[in-house]
Protein backbone atom coordinates (compact mmCIF):
# COMPACT_ATOMS: atom_id res chain seq x y z
CA UNK A 1 0.00 0.00 0.00
CA UNK A 2 1.03 3.26 0.47
CA UNK A 3 4.97 4.37 0.37
CA UNK A 4 7.05 6.83 2.43
CA UNK A 5 10.65 8.42 1.43
CA UNK A 6 13.26 10.71 2.87
CA UNK A 7 16.03 11.58 2.55
CA UNK A 8 18.72 13.92 3.76
CA UNK A 9 22.49 13.80 2.55
CA UNK A 10 24.84 15.12 -0.13
CA UNK A 11 23.20 14.61 -3.15
CA UNK A 12 20.04 16.63 -4.50
CA UNK A 13 17.41 14.85 -2.97
CA UNK A 14 14.78 15.57 -5.69
CA UNK A 15 16.24 12.40 -8.31
CA UNK A 16 16.59 10.72 -5.23
CA UNK A 17 13.28 10.80 -4.12
CA UNK A 18 11.83 9.85 -7.58
CA UNK A 19 14.18 6.78 -7.79
CA UNK A 20 12.78 5.63 -3.55
CA UNK A 21 9.51 6.16 -4.91
CA UNK A 22 10.31 4.16 -7.79
CA UNK A 23 11.53 1.42 -5.86
CA UNK A 24 8.26 1.49 -4.08
CA UNK A 25 5.95 1.61 -6.93
CA UNK A 26 5.41 -2.41 -6.53
CA UNK A 27 3.94 -1.39 -3.61
CA UNK A 28 0.66 -0.33 -5.15
CA UNK A 29 -0.43 3.40 -5.28
CA UNK A 30 -2.90 5.57 -7.19
CA UNK A 31 -1.18 9.08 -6.75
CA UNK A 32 2.78 10.58 -5.83
CA UNK A 33 4.28 13.75 -4.14
CA UNK A 34 7.00 15.03 -2.72
CA UNK A 35 8.31 17.93 -0.28
CA UNK A 36 11.69 19.47 -1.09
CA UNK A 37 13.22 21.72 2.44
CA UNK A 38 14.66 25.03 1.83
CA UNK A 39 13.48 28.53 2.49
CA UNK A 40 10.27 27.03 2.23
CA UNK A 41 8.94 24.01 1.27
CA UNK A 42 8.70 23.18 -2.17
CA UNK A 43 5.88 20.59 -2.78
CA UNK A 44 4.77 18.41 -5.80
CA UNK A 45 2.03 16.33 -6.31
CA UNK A 46 -0.19 14.38 -9.01
CA UNK A 47 -2.93 12.04 -9.07
CA UNK A 48 -1.09 8.66 -11.30
CA UNK A 49 1.81 7.45 -11.60
CA UNK A 50 5.55 8.71 -10.15
CA UNK A 51 6.46 9.08 -14.65
CA UNK A 52 3.97 11.75 -13.97
CA UNK A 53 5.19 13.32 -10.97
CA UNK A 54 8.20 13.76 -12.61
CA UNK A 55 7.15 15.44 -15.58
CA UNK A 56 4.74 17.80 -14.13
CA UNK A 57 7.51 19.04 -10.97
CA UNK A 58 9.73 21.54 -11.94
CA UNK A 59 13.12 21.37 -11.34
CA UNK A 60 13.87 21.74 -7.56
CA UNK A 61 17.11 22.11 -5.45
CA UNK A 62 17.54 20.90 -1.83
CA UNK A 63 19.38 18.06 -0.11
CA UNK A 64 16.57 16.94 1.93
CA UNK A 65 13.05 16.01 0.95
CA UNK A 66 10.25 13.66 1.34
CA UNK A 67 7.94 11.50 -0.79
CA UNK A 68 5.25 9.30 -0.62
CA UNK A 69 3.14 6.79 -3.39
CA UNK A 70 -0.61 6.98 -1.80
CA UNK A 71 -3.26 4.15 -1.77
CA UNK A 72 -6.52 5.48 -2.13
CA UNK A 73 -8.37 4.56 1.15
CA UNK A 74 -10.12 8.30 2.94
CA UNK A 75 -10.75 10.20 -0.29
CA UNK A 76 -10.22 9.71 -3.86
CA UNK A 77 -7.04 9.23 -5.75
CA UNK A 78 -6.69 12.96 -6.33
CA UNK A 79 -4.16 15.58 -6.74
CA UNK A 80 -5.56 17.30 -3.79
CA UNK A 81 -5.57 14.11 -1.58
CA UNK A 82 -1.98 12.91 -2.58
CA UNK A 83 0.49 13.32 0.23
CA UNK A 84 2.65 15.66 1.34
CA UNK A 85 -0.43 17.30 3.20
CA UNK A 86 1.16 20.88 4.68
CA UNK A 87 0.46 23.13 7.09
CA UNK A 88 1.19 26.55 5.38
CA UNK A 89 1.26 28.85 8.58
CA UNK A 90 4.47 27.00 9.90
CA UNK A 91 5.52 25.75 6.75
CA UNK A 92 5.38 21.94 8.04
CA UNK A 93 4.83 19.18 5.41
CA UNK A 94 4.12 15.46 6.33
CA UNK A 95 3.73 11.95 4.24
CA UNK A 96 2.07 9.39 6.24
CA UNK A 97 0.67 5.42 5.92
CA UNK A 98 -1.57 4.06 8.08
CA UNK A 99 -5.15 5.45 9.47
CA UNK A 100 -5.82 8.14 11.90
CA UNK A 101 -8.96 6.61 13.24
CA UNK A 102 -10.00 10.05 15.67
CA UNK A 103 -9.32 12.54 12.20
CA UNK A 104 -13.26 13.56 12.06
CA UNK A 105 -13.12 15.12 15.89
CA UNK A 106 -9.53 16.09 15.34
CA UNK A 107 -10.74 17.63 12.37
CA UNK A 108 -13.65 19.16 13.90
CA UNK A 109 -11.25 21.15 16.38
CA UNK A 110 -9.06 22.12 14.01
CA UNK A 111 -11.47 23.92 11.96
CA UNK A 112 -13.11 25.40 14.93
CA UNK A 113 -9.96 27.07 15.63
CA UNK A 114 -9.75 28.20 12.08
CA UNK A 115 -7.60 26.24 10.33
CA UNK A 116 -8.76 25.51 6.46
CA UNK A 117 -8.37 21.92 5.17
CA UNK A 118 -7.83 21.31 1.37
CA UNK A 119 -8.35 17.43 1.18
CA UNK A 120 -10.43 14.35 1.89
CA UNK A 121 -7.42 12.85 3.63
CA UNK A 122 -7.35 11.66 7.46
CA UNK A 123 -3.51 12.62 7.17
CA UNK A 124 -4.43 15.92 6.49
CA UNK A 125 -4.84 16.85 10.35
CA UNK A 126 -1.72 15.80 11.01
CA UNK A 127 0.42 18.52 9.40
CA UNK A 128 -2.28 20.87 10.97
CA UNK A 129 -1.68 19.57 14.53
CA UNK A 130 1.84 19.59 14.46
CA UNK A 131 1.57 23.22 13.60
CA UNK A 132 -0.55 23.95 16.03
CA UNK A 133 2.01 22.39 19.02
CA UNK A 134 4.56 24.23 17.31
CA UNK A 135 6.86 26.60 19.08
CA UNK A 136 10.41 26.85 17.44
CA UNK A 137 11.25 22.42 17.47
CA UNK A 138 9.67 20.16 15.14
CA UNK A 139 10.66 17.05 17.23
CA UNK A 140 8.76 18.39 20.09
CA UNK A 141 5.78 19.20 18.37
CA UNK A 142 5.22 16.06 16.57
CA UNK A 143 5.82 14.05 20.13
CA UNK A 144 2.98 16.26 21.75
CA UNK A 145 0.41 16.04 18.84
CA UNK A 146 1.20 12.33 18.17
CA UNK A 147 -0.73 11.91 22.05
CA UNK A 148 -3.82 13.02 20.77
CA UNK A 149 -3.65 10.99 18.07
CA UNK A 150 -5.30 7.18 17.43
CA UNK A 151 -4.84 4.74 14.85
CA UNK A 152 -1.75 3.98 13.07
CA UNK A 153 1.17 5.32 11.39
CA UNK A 154 4.60 5.62 9.64
CA UNK A 155 5.23 9.65 9.18
CA UNK A 156 7.96 12.02 8.01
CA UNK A 157 7.87 15.31 8.56
CA UNK A 158 10.03 18.50 7.61
CA UNK A 159 9.60 22.04 8.56
CA UNK A 160 10.89 25.07 6.59
CA UNK A 161 11.84 26.69 10.01
CA UNK A 162 14.12 24.15 10.31
CA UNK A 163 15.60 23.05 7.19
CA UNK A 164 18.07 20.73 8.27
CA UNK A 165 15.54 17.57 9.98
CA UNK A 166 13.68 15.28 8.98
CA UNK A 167 11.09 14.17 11.67
CA UNK A 168 10.15 10.32 11.67
CA UNK A 169 7.51 8.45 13.68
CA UNK A 170 6.09 4.82 13.73
CA UNK A 171 3.12 3.42 15.03
CA UNK A 172 2.08 0.47 13.30
CA UNK A 173 3.22 0.82 10.22
CA UNK A 174 6.28 -0.08 8.79
CA UNK A 175 9.21 2.78 8.15
CA UNK A 176 12.97 1.72 8.23
CA UNK A 177 15.90 4.36 7.99
CA UNK A 178 18.92 3.68 5.90
CA UNK A 179 22.79 4.64 6.42
CA UNK A 180 25.49 5.66 4.16
CA UNK A 181 28.60 7.94 5.35
CA UNK A 182 26.52 11.76 5.63
CA UNK A 183 23.67 10.05 3.18
CA UNK A 184 20.23 8.93 5.24
CA UNK A 185 17.28 7.38 4.01
CA UNK A 186 14.10 6.75 5.05
CA UNK A 187 11.67 4.05 3.65
CA UNK A 188 8.54 1.80 3.85
CA UNK A 189 10.25 -1.28 3.44
CA UNK A 190 14.38 -2.55 2.75
CA UNK A 191 13.45 -2.88 -0.94
CA UNK A 192 13.36 1.00 -1.25
CA UNK A 193 16.47 1.49 -0.03
CA UNK A 194 19.20 -1.59 -0.65
CA UNK A 195 20.63 0.23 -3.93
CA UNK A 196 21.86 2.84 -2.17
CA UNK A 197 22.51 0.91 1.51
CA UNK A 198 22.57 -2.48 3.18
CA UNK A 199 22.82 -1.00 6.30
CA UNK A 200 19.44 -0.22 8.35
CA UNK A 201 17.94 0.66 11.24
CA UNK A 202 14.52 -0.50 11.76
CA UNK A 203 11.91 2.33 13.59
CA UNK A 204 9.94 0.50 16.04
CA UNK A 205 6.52 1.24 17.52
CA UNK A 206 5.90 4.06 19.53
CA UNK A 207 9.49 5.49 18.78
CA UNK A 208 10.40 9.23 16.71
CA UNK A 209 13.86 8.97 14.96
CA UNK A 210 15.56 12.84 14.18
CA UNK A 211 17.32 12.77 10.96
CA UNK A 212 20.33 15.55 10.70
CA UNK A 213 23.79 16.00 9.03
CA UNK A 214 24.98 14.38 11.87
CA UNK A 215 23.32 10.98 12.11
CA UNK A 216 19.71 9.52 13.65
CA UNK A 217 18.83 9.76 17.13
CA UNK A 218 15.40 7.67 18.23
CA UNK A 219 13.62 7.86 21.43
CA UNK A 220 10.46 6.96 22.63
CA UNK A 221 6.82 9.00 22.38
CA UNK A 222 7.43 9.88 26.01
CA UNK A 223 11.44 11.13 25.31
CA UNK A 224 13.14 8.64 26.69
CA UNK A 225 16.63 7.74 24.20
CA UNK A 226 16.28 4.56 21.94
CA UNK A 227 19.92 2.96 21.84
CA UNK A 228 19.03 1.00 18.19
CA UNK A 229 23.04 -0.40 16.58
CA UNK A 230 22.84 -0.17 12.85
CA UNK A 231 21.52 -3.69 10.78
CA UNK A 232 23.72 -4.65 7.65
CA UNK A 233 21.11 -6.85 5.41
CA UNK A 234 22.28 -9.65 4.35
CA UNK A 235 20.50 -9.10 0.43
CA UNK A 236 21.84 -8.65 -2.43
CA UNK A 237 21.33 -5.00 -3.70
CA UNK A 238 20.73 -7.33 -6.88
CA UNK A 239 17.76 -8.63 -4.96
CA UNK A 240 15.23 -5.58 -5.99
CA UNK A 241 16.57 -5.00 -9.12
CA UNK A 242 14.91 -6.49 -12.60
CA UNK A 243 18.35 -7.63 -13.62
CA UNK A 244 17.04 -8.09 -17.47
CA UNK A 245 14.08 -9.99 -16.61
CA UNK A 246 11.10 -8.22 -18.59
CA UNK A 247 8.97 -8.66 -15.34
CA UNK A 248 9.62 -8.97 -11.18
CA UNK A 249 7.00 -11.69 -11.50
CA UNK A 250 9.31 -14.26 -14.13
CA UNK A 251 12.26 -13.06 -12.35
CA UNK A 252 11.24 -14.14 -9.17
CA UNK A 253 9.86 -17.52 -10.22
CA UNK A 254 13.38 -18.17 -11.70
CA UNK A 255 14.99 -17.86 -8.73
CA UNK A 256 12.88 -20.49 -6.86
CA UNK A 257 15.64 -22.66 -7.08
CA UNK A 258 18.06 -20.39 -5.41
CA UNK A 259 15.41 -19.42 -2.91
CA UNK A 260 14.42 -23.52 -2.14
CA UNK A 261 18.04 -24.01 -1.44
CA UNK A 262 18.82 -20.56 0.89
CA UNK A 263 15.46 -21.74 2.75
CA UNK A 264 16.58 -25.17 3.31
CA UNK A 265 20.21 -23.93 4.10
CA UNK A 266 21.40 -24.98 7.98
CA UNK A 267 18.02 -26.62 8.43
CA UNK A 268 18.07 -29.72 6.34
CA UNK A 269 20.82 -32.01 6.37
CA UNK A 270 21.30 -36.26 5.83
CA UNK A 271 21.27 -35.95 9.58
CA UNK A 272 17.54 -34.53 9.39
CA UNK A 273 15.63 -31.29 9.80
CA UNK A 274 16.51 -29.05 12.58
CA UNK A 275 14.45 -25.93 12.81
CA UNK A 276 16.30 -24.31 15.99
CA UNK A 277 13.01 -22.95 17.02
CA UNK A 278 13.52 -21.23 20.12
CA UNK A 279 10.34 -22.98 21.67
CA UNK A 280 9.10 -26.59 22.82
CA UNK A 281 6.19 -27.55 20.88
CA UNK A 282 5.88 -31.05 22.88
CA UNK A 283 2.49 -30.18 23.99
CA UNK A 284 1.28 -28.65 21.27
CA UNK A 285 -2.46 -30.15 21.16
CA UNK A 286 -3.39 -28.07 17.94
CA UNK A 287 -2.71 -25.72 15.80
CA UNK A 288 -4.50 -22.80 14.36
CA UNK A 289 -3.14 -21.19 11.12
CA UNK A 290 -3.82 -17.55 10.04
CA UNK A 291 -3.30 -15.96 7.24
CA UNK A 292 -4.71 -13.97 4.23
CA UNK A 293 -4.65 -14.67 0.51
CA UNK A 294 -1.72 -16.31 -1.11
CA UNK A 295 -0.62 -17.33 2.57
CA UNK A 296 -3.60 -18.65 3.19
CA UNK A 297 -3.88 -21.14 0.58
CA UNK A 298 -0.20 -22.35 2.20
CA UNK A 299 -1.72 -22.55 5.44
CA UNK A 300 -4.18 -25.28 3.45
CA UNK A 301 -1.60 -27.11 2.29
CA UNK A 302 0.40 -26.67 5.77
CA UNK A 303 -2.95 -28.53 7.05
CA UNK A 304 -2.56 -32.01 4.64
CA UNK A 305 1.27 -31.54 5.47
CA UNK A 306 1.01 -31.50 9.58
CA UNK A 307 -1.62 -33.52 10.15
CA UNK A 308 0.05 -36.41 7.81
CA UNK A 309 3.05 -36.21 9.15
CA UNK A 310 2.88 -35.06 13.02
CA UNK A 311 -0.87 -36.14 13.73
CA UNK A 312 -1.50 -32.37 15.13
CA UNK A 313 -5.15 -31.05 14.17
CA UNK A 314 -4.91 -28.32 12.16
CA UNK A 315 -7.61 -25.33 12.02
CA UNK A 316 -6.74 -22.48 9.30
CA UNK A 317 -8.39 -19.65 9.58
CA UNK A 318 -8.65 -16.44 7.18
CA UNK A 319 -6.94 -13.79 9.46
CA UNK A 320 -9.73 -11.05 8.60
CA UNK A 321 -12.80 -13.39 10.48
CA UNK A 322 -10.80 -14.54 12.92
CA UNK A 323 -10.43 -11.41 14.51
CA UNK A 324 -13.77 -10.69 15.16
CA UNK A 325 -14.72 -14.48 15.65
CA UNK A 326 -14.51 -14.54 19.26
CA UNK A 327 -12.36 -17.45 18.85
CA UNK A 328 -11.63 -20.60 21.33
CA UNK A 329 -8.03 -20.71 21.84
CA UNK A 330 -6.09 -21.40 24.87
CA UNK A 331 -2.42 -22.50 26.03
CA UNK A 332 -2.33 -25.80 24.10
CA UNK A 333 -2.99 -24.18 20.65
CA UNK A 334 -0.17 -23.27 18.72
CA UNK A 335 -1.14 -20.10 16.61
CA UNK A 336 1.06 -20.31 13.23
CA UNK A 337 0.72 -16.55 11.38
CA UNK A 338 1.84 -16.96 7.76
CA UNK A 339 2.58 -13.62 6.17
CA UNK A 340 5.51 -12.95 3.39
CA UNK A 341 5.23 -8.89 4.06
CA UNK A 342 4.93 -9.58 8.12
CA UNK A 343 2.99 -6.32 7.64
CA UNK A 344 -0.89 -7.98 6.71
CA UNK A 345 -2.78 -5.58 9.31
CA UNK A 346 -5.55 -8.49 9.63
CA UNK A 347 -2.92 -10.93 9.84
CA UNK A 348 -0.92 -8.97 12.72
CA UNK A 349 -3.91 -8.21 14.32
CA UNK A 350 -5.39 -11.44 14.79
CA UNK A 351 -2.44 -12.98 16.21
CA UNK A 352 -2.91 -10.61 18.65
CA UNK A 353 -6.24 -11.37 19.48
CA UNK A 354 -5.04 -15.22 19.69
CA UNK A 355 -1.85 -14.38 21.96
CA UNK A 356 -4.37 -12.54 24.38
CA UNK A 357 -5.83 -15.96 24.96
CA UNK A 358 -2.10 -17.49 25.95
CA UNK A 359 -1.51 -19.50 23.22
CA UNK A 360 2.09 -20.39 21.94
CA UNK A 361 2.65 -18.30 18.86
CA UNK A 362 4.74 -19.06 16.01
CA UNK A 363 5.24 -16.85 12.71
CA UNK A 364 6.45 -17.93 9.12
CA UNK A 365 7.70 -14.98 7.82
CA UNK A 366 9.52 -13.59 4.54
CA UNK A 367 10.39 -9.87 5.59
CA UNK A 368 12.67 -9.13 8.23
CA UNK A 369 12.29 -6.50 11.02
CA UNK A 370 8.29 -6.72 9.79
CA UNK A 371 5.79 -5.98 12.14
CA UNK A 372 5.09 -9.85 12.63
CA UNK A 373 8.74 -10.22 13.82
CA UNK A 374 8.06 -7.77 16.74
CA UNK A 375 4.69 -10.05 17.70
CA UNK A 376 6.25 -13.54 17.99
CA UNK A 377 8.99 -16.35 17.19
CA UNK A 378 9.35 -16.53 13.83
CA UNK A 379 10.73 -19.28 10.78
CA UNK A 380 12.31 -17.04 8.20
CA UNK A 381 11.35 -17.87 4.56
CA UNK A 382 14.62 -16.49 3.12
CA UNK A 383 12.92 -15.76 -0.33
CA UNK A 384 14.53 -12.06 -0.27
CA UNK A 385 12.62 -9.34 -1.29
CA UNK A 386 9.53 -9.85 -3.62
CA UNK A 387 8.62 -7.19 -5.68
CA UNK A 388 5.91 -8.49 -8.09
CA UNK A 389 2.26 -8.24 -6.59
CA UNK A 390 1.82 -12.17 -7.12
CA UNK A 391 2.88 -14.26 -4.54
CA UNK A 392 5.27 -16.34 -6.54
CA UNK A 393 8.83 -17.23 -4.45
CA UNK A 394 7.04 -16.48 -1.19
CA UNK A 395 4.65 -19.07 -1.77
CA UNK A 396 6.91 -21.64 -2.40
CA UNK A 397 8.87 -21.00 0.31
CA UNK A 398 5.80 -21.15 2.63
CA UNK A 399 5.13 -24.43 1.36
CA UNK A 400 8.77 -25.54 2.21
CA UNK A 401 8.75 -24.29 5.59
CA UNK A 402 5.56 -26.06 6.24
CA UNK A 403 6.80 -29.40 4.80
CA UNK A 404 10.08 -28.60 7.06
CA UNK A 405 7.30 -27.62 10.38
CA UNK A 406 5.76 -30.68 9.82
CA UNK A 407 8.25 -33.40 9.59
CA UNK A 408 10.57 -31.91 12.54
CA UNK A 409 6.91 -31.88 14.47
CA UNK A 410 6.21 -35.68 13.54
CA UNK A 411 9.98 -36.59 13.80
CA UNK A 412 10.04 -34.99 17.94
CA UNK A 413 6.42 -36.80 18.12
CA UNK A 414 7.81 -40.31 16.82
CA UNK A 415 5.08 -40.24 14.47
CA UNK A 416 7.52 -40.23 11.78
CA UNK A 417 10.56 -43.07 11.73
CA UNK A 418 13.80 -42.11 11.54
CA UNK A 419 13.95 -44.11 7.99
CA UNK A 420 11.16 -42.11 6.78
CA UNK A 421 12.45 -38.76 7.67
CA UNK A 422 15.88 -39.93 5.83
CA UNK A 423 13.98 -40.79 2.73
CA UNK A 424 11.63 -37.45 2.65
CA UNK A 425 14.79 -35.11 3.62
CA UNK A 426 16.32 -37.11 0.92
CA UNK A 427 13.76 -35.89 -1.93
CA UNK A 428 13.58 -33.13 -0.31
CA UNK A 429 16.87 -32.05 -1.38
CA UNK A 430 15.98 -32.68 -4.92
CA UNK A 431 13.85 -29.48 -5.21
CA UNK A 432 15.48 -26.89 -5.64
CA UNK A 433 16.84 -29.09 -9.08
CA UNK A 434 13.41 -30.12 -9.87
CA UNK A 435 12.11 -26.59 -9.82
CA UNK A 436 15.01 -26.07 -12.30
CA UNK A 437 13.95 -28.80 -14.39
CA UNK A 438 9.93 -27.20 -14.76
CA UNK A 439 11.73 -24.04 -15.31
CA UNK A 440 13.43 -25.16 -18.18
CA UNK A 441 9.77 -26.15 -19.59
CA UNK A 442 8.97 -22.48 -19.50
CA UNK A 443 8.81 -22.45 -23.43
CA UNK A 444 6.02 -25.32 -23.63
CA UNK A 445 3.73 -23.71 -20.50
CA UNK A 446 4.11 -20.43 -22.31
CA UNK A 447 2.85 -21.96 -25.75
CA UNK A 448 0.26 -23.60 -23.85
CA UNK A 449 -1.12 -20.39 -22.22
CA UNK A 450 -1.04 -18.61 -25.55
CA UNK A 451 -4.00 -21.41 -26.74
CA UNK A 452 -6.20 -19.75 -23.97
CA UNK A 453 -5.06 -15.73 -24.21
CA UNK A 454 -8.99 -14.95 -25.11
CA UNK A 455 -10.69 -17.54 -22.72
CA UNK A 456 -13.00 -15.99 -19.95
CA UNK A 457 -12.69 -17.92 -17.06
CA UNK A 458 -10.70 -20.57 -15.83
CA UNK A 459 -11.58 -23.55 -13.23
CA UNK A 460 -8.74 -25.07 -11.32
CA UNK A 461 -9.19 -28.11 -9.65
CA UNK A 462 -7.10 -30.62 -7.49
CA UNK A 463 -8.00 -33.08 -4.28
CA UNK A 464 -5.73 -33.32 -1.23
CA UNK A 465 -2.89 -31.30 -0.39
CA UNK A 466 -3.23 -30.23 -4.74
CA UNK A 467 -6.58 -28.61 -3.69
CA UNK A 468 -4.63 -25.43 -2.31
CA UNK A 469 -2.41 -25.12 -4.83
CA UNK A 470 -5.66 -25.03 -7.44
CA UNK A 471 -7.13 -21.93 -5.43
CA UNK A 472 -3.88 -20.72 -5.64
CA UNK A 473 -3.24 -21.21 -9.37
CA UNK A 474 -7.08 -19.77 -9.57
CA UNK A 475 -6.15 -16.77 -7.29
CA UNK A 476 -2.65 -15.87 -9.30
CA UNK A 477 -4.50 -16.38 -12.65
CA UNK A 478 -7.25 -13.98 -11.44
CA UNK A 479 -4.91 -11.15 -9.73
CA UNK A 480 -2.82 -10.81 -12.87
CA UNK A 481 -5.05 -10.94 -15.91
CA UNK A 482 -8.16 -10.24 -14.67
CA UNK A 483 -9.26 -13.67 -16.03
CA UNK A 484 -12.59 -14.99 -13.59
CA UNK A 485 -11.11 -18.47 -11.95
CA UNK A 486 -11.88 -20.55 -9.91
CA UNK A 487 -10.21 -23.40 -7.63
CA UNK A 488 -12.32 -25.61 -5.89
CA UNK A 489 -11.44 -29.61 -4.34
CA UNK A 490 -12.40 -32.07 -7.40
CA UNK A 491 -14.72 -33.59 -5.56
CA UNK A 492 -16.81 -30.48 -5.28
CA UNK A 493 -17.23 -30.56 -8.77
CA UNK A 494 -21.01 -31.64 -8.40
CA UNK A 495 -21.93 -29.70 -5.89
CA UNK A 496 -21.81 -26.63 -7.87
CA UNK A 497 -18.95 -25.97 -9.95
CA UNK A 498 -20.12 -28.28 -12.71
CA UNK A 499 -22.56 -25.85 -14.12
CA UNK A 500 -19.71 -23.78 -14.92
CA UNK A 501 -18.33 -25.95 -17.77
CA UNK A 502 -19.47 -25.71 -21.41
CA UNK A 503 -17.96 -26.40 -24.31
CA UNK A 504 -14.30 -25.38 -24.61
CA UNK A 505 -14.02 -23.72 -20.85
CA UNK A 506 -10.50 -24.21 -19.90
CA UNK A 507 -9.95 -26.79 -16.71
CA UNK A 508 -6.68 -27.06 -15.30
CA UNK A 509 -6.67 -30.39 -13.29
CA UNK A 510 -3.49 -31.13 -10.77
CA UNK A 511 -3.18 -34.86 -11.71
CA UNK A 512 -0.25 -35.76 -9.77
CA UNK A 513 0.36 -39.15 -8.79
CA UNK A 514 -0.81 -39.22 -5.48
CA UNK A 515 -3.72 -41.43 -3.22
CA UNK A 516 -6.49 -39.52 -5.04
CA UNK A 517 -4.95 -39.95 -8.64
CA UNK A 518 -7.61 -42.79 -9.69
CA UNK A 519 -10.46 -39.83 -8.18
CA UNK A 520 -9.26 -36.65 -9.91
CA UNK A 521 -9.22 -39.02 -13.38
CA UNK A 522 -12.86 -39.59 -12.87
CA UNK A 523 -13.43 -35.80 -12.57
CA UNK A 524 -11.31 -35.05 -15.49
CA UNK A 525 -13.91 -37.36 -17.43
CA UNK A 526 -16.93 -35.48 -15.88
CA UNK A 527 -15.79 -31.97 -17.08
CA UNK A 528 -14.66 -33.40 -20.60
CA UNK A 529 -17.82 -34.79 -20.80
CA UNK A 530 -19.35 -31.47 -20.80
CA UNK A 531 -16.73 -29.87 -23.28
CA UNK A 532 -14.21 -28.68 -21.03
CA UNK A 533 -10.56 -28.52 -22.81
CA UNK A 534 -8.30 -29.83 -19.95
CA UNK A 535 -4.63 -28.83 -19.17
CA UNK A 536 -3.24 -31.62 -16.52
CA UNK A 537 -0.40 -31.43 -14.78
CA UNK A 538 0.82 -34.52 -14.29
CA UNK A 539 4.48 -36.47 -13.26
CA UNK A 540 7.00 -37.45 -15.84
CA UNK A 541 6.29 -40.67 -16.95
CA UNK A 542 2.56 -40.83 -16.18
CA UNK A 543 1.27 -42.22 -19.30
CA UNK A 544 -2.24 -42.88 -18.48
CA UNK A 545 -2.69 -39.18 -17.88
CA UNK A 546 -2.91 -38.52 -21.92
CA UNK A 547 -5.49 -40.94 -22.12
CA UNK A 548 -8.10 -38.15 -20.17
CA UNK A 549 -6.36 -34.79 -20.96
CA UNK A 550 -6.03 -31.92 -23.69
CA UNK A 551 -2.88 -31.33 -23.18
CA UNK A 552 -0.46 -32.04 -20.19
CA UNK A 553 2.38 -29.58 -18.27
CA UNK A 554 4.99 -32.30 -16.29
CA UNK A 555 6.55 -32.14 -13.42
CA UNK A 556 8.87 -34.23 -12.02
CA UNK A 557 8.45 -37.71 -10.51
CA UNK A 558 8.40 -36.85 -6.45
CA UNK A 559 6.92 -37.45 -3.23
CA UNK A 560 3.08 -36.47 -3.16
CA UNK A 561 3.63 -33.53 -0.68
CA UNK A 562 6.40 -32.10 -2.67
CA UNK A 563 5.02 -32.30 -5.40
CA UNK A 564 2.43 -29.48 -5.12
CA UNK A 565 5.45 -27.18 -5.04
CA UNK A 566 6.44 -27.99 -8.23
CA UNK A 567 2.70 -27.89 -9.56
CA UNK A 568 2.92 -24.22 -7.98
CA UNK A 569 5.65 -23.53 -10.58
CA UNK A 570 3.90 -24.47 -13.38
CA UNK A 571 1.04 -22.36 -12.15
CA UNK A 572 3.11 -19.23 -11.40
CA UNK A 573 4.28 -19.74 -15.50
CA UNK A 574 0.95 -20.43 -16.55
CA UNK A 575 -0.97 -17.34 -15.30
CA UNK A 576 2.24 -14.94 -15.98
CA UNK A 577 1.67 -15.94 -19.68
CA UNK A 578 -1.69 -15.75 -19.93
CA UNK A 579 -1.13 -12.45 -18.55
CA UNK A 580 1.78 -11.62 -20.91
CA UNK A 581 -0.10 -12.36 -23.83
CA UNK A 582 -3.27 -10.09 -22.93
CA UNK A 583 -1.17 -7.96 -22.21
CA UNK A 584 -1.92 -7.21 -18.60
CA UNK A 585 0.35 -4.40 -16.22
CA UNK A 586 2.12 -8.05 -14.71
CA UNK A 587 3.81 -6.33 -11.46
CA UNK A 588 1.69 -3.82 -10.82
CA UNK A 589 -2.26 -5.38 -10.85
CA UNK A 590 -4.69 -2.75 -10.65
CA UNK A 591 -6.39 -1.92 -7.74
CA UNK A 592 -4.15 -4.70 -5.54
CA UNK A 593 -1.30 -3.58 -3.15
CA UNK A 594 1.64 -5.91 -2.41
CA UNK A 595 1.49 -5.41 1.03
CA UNK A 596 -1.97 -4.34 2.60
CA UNK A 597 -1.23 -3.08 6.13
CA UNK A 598 -4.84 -1.69 6.66
CA UNK A 599 -7.83 -3.36 7.25
C1 LIG B 1 -0.76 -12.82 -3.40
O1 LIG B 1 -0.39 -12.92 -4.74
C2 LIG B 1 -1.39 -11.59 -3.01
N1 LIG B 1 -0.59 -10.47 -3.31
C3 LIG B 1 -2.05 -11.57 -1.64
O2 LIG B 1 -3.06 -12.51 -1.64
C4 LIG B 1 -1.15 -11.79 -0.41
O3 LIG B 1 -0.74 -13.11 -0.34
C5 LIG B 1 -1.94 -11.41 0.85
O4 LIG B 1 -2.25 -10.04 0.79
C6 LIG B 1 -1.21 -11.72 2.12
O5 LIG B 1 -0.01 -11.03 2.20
P1 LIG B 1 1.10 -11.41 3.25
O6 LIG B 1 1.59 -12.77 2.92
O7 LIG B 1 2.15 -10.35 3.06
O8 LIG B 1 0.48 -11.37 4.62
Amino acid sequence: MCGIVGYLGTLEAMPVLFDLLKRLEYRGYDSAGIAIAGNSIRTSKTKGSVDDLVSVTPNVHGNIGIGHTRWATHGRPTSANAHPHCDDARGIAVVHNGIIENYTEIKERLIGRGYEFRSETDTEVLPHLFGEHYCGDLEASVREALSDVRGSYALAAICESEPDKIVVARKGSPLVLGVCGSDFFVASDVAGILKYTRDVIFVEDGEIGVITGDGIRLTTLDGTPVERDVETMDLDPEAAEMSGYEHFMLKEIFEQPAVIRETFSGRVSSGGIDLDLGMDLRDVERIVVLACGTSHNAGLFGRYAIERFSKIPVVVEVASEFRYMNPIIDDRDLVVAITQSGETADTLAAMREAGSRGCKKLGIVNVLGSGMTRECECLFTRAGPEIGVAATKSFTSQLAVLLLLSVALGSDRKVLSTASVNEFVYELRQLGGNIQRVLNDAPAIKECAALFTDADRFLFMGRGANYPIALEGALKLKEISYVPAEGFPAGELKHGPLALISEGVPVIAIATRDTVYDKLLGNIKEVEARGATVVGIASEGDTEITKYVNYVLRIPDTNPLIAPILSSVVLQLFAYYVAYHRGCEIDKPRNLAKSVTVE
